[in-house]
């Protein structure tokens, strides 16, 4: 049988810069299409699967973070970590943050960001933001800090998004309708978009011309996967939490919709823009690891808080109830998981 450096890095899911950098520097011979002889093959396997089981921790005063068992040096300490080094949180801007992660180390990218041309839509009359907009956050003036969403930032965000995912893997971001119309575009030169999901809250919300019942989610891949499953509709009905704590808290079936077409366990899932942590809740009933970001301490306080009880008591503080409507498309593949 005939391995690849592909086999190894899959194998163990271990980040490809590093396999490629050992490769070159000990001067291992590489056939056509990624070939190892068998000697080869064996000496990177025991190299690299003896450090998946150490640890994150400090050398020298130096953090090291373990991600996808192989050891780096973290550019950045995470301010949450839970017990088992499955959960990661970090306090930093979304672009900082993926750049920090190290290239092809995460397996989903599941995402929802702020949006700041929407929320400049969302201004009524002589510049007056409806709904609770204008309580809370800095300043008296904004739920919390905005993710500037000019196309050239825009543009980096996806670019990075792409470096740090692993090949063959896929990538879900939410977008309201006006985000969708200038920015869901650049999307198309960065990954190969596969199509745009619909996510029914089942109630009207507020909005005019029209009251806004729907948000948008682009699926898209980094070279080719195909879903777990082939029988997920393309229209999600999925209610609203009520009462949030979070301004914007999305219900976690969404999230673990996402990781049911595309994860598999100990997948290392990602959110940049974490807000009240569903994604990291919907990482965890996966059985996934979970790298997540917010700008916001209001963001890693709640979420922080969130993940512990749950890992702690399977209780979600934030989201008591299912969100599931009733349809039984959605409801037959939370039961089965994986319905193929
Ligand atoms: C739409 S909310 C995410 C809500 C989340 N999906 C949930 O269910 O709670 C967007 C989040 O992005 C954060 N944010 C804004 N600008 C950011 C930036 N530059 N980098 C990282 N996070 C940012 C905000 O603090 C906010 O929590």
């Amino acid at each position: 049988m005939i391995h690849t450096v592909q086999d190894v890095i899959d194998e163990l899911s271990v980040v490809e810069e590093d396999v490629e950098k050992y490769i070159r520097l000990n001067k291992i011979k590489v056939g056509k299409n990624g070939s190892l002889s068998e000697k080869s093959y064996q000496m990177l396997l025991d190299l690299f699967s003896s450090q998946v089981s150490k640890q994150n921790g400090y050398e020298n005063d130096k953090p090291f973070y373990l991600l996808n068992g192989h050891k780096i040096e973290a550019k950045q300490k995470p301010v949450f970590e839970s017990a088992n080094n499955r959960i990661s949180l970090f306090q930093d801007d979304a672009i900082n943050f993926l750049k920090n992660l190290p290239a092809a180390s995460v397996d989903v990218i599941i995402t929802d960001p702020a949006y700041s041309g929407m929320n400049q839509r969302l201004k009524l009359g002589r510049g007056k933001i409806i709904g609770k907009y204008s309580d809370a956050g800095k300043n008296g003036a904004k739920w919390f800090e905005e993710f500037h969403d000019t196309e050239d930032n825009y543009k980096t965000f996806l670019q990075e998004c792409y470096r740090v995912l692993k090949n063959n893997r896929h990538i879900y971001i939410m977008f309201d309708s006006f985000s969708l119309l200038s920015l869901a575009p650049i999307a198309r030169d960065i990954f190969e978009v596969k199509n745009v999901l619909c996510w029914d809250k089942v109630n009207i919300g507020l909005g005019h011309y029209f009251r806004r019942r729907h948000e948008f989610i682009l699926f898209a891949s980094k070279g080719k996967r195909h879903l777990n499953s082939k029988n997920i509709p393309d229209v999600w009905k999925i209610k609203r939490v009520n009462s949030s704590q979070y301004p914007t808290q999305k219900p976690t079936e969404v999230f673990e919709l996402m990781l049911i077409g595309s994860a598999e366990k100990d997948f290392v899932v990602c959110d940049p823009f974490l807000g009240s942590g569903s994604s990291a809740i919907a990482a965890i009933k996966s059985d996934c690891r979970f790298l997540g970001c917010d700008i916001s301490d209001k963001s890693i306080s709640v979420s922080k808080e969130r993940v512990q009880q749950f890992l702690k008591s399977k209780t979600d503080i934030y989201q008591n109830s299912s969100a599931l409507a009733d349809d039984e498309a959605m409801t037959k593949l939370f039961l089965n998981g994986k319905s193929k």
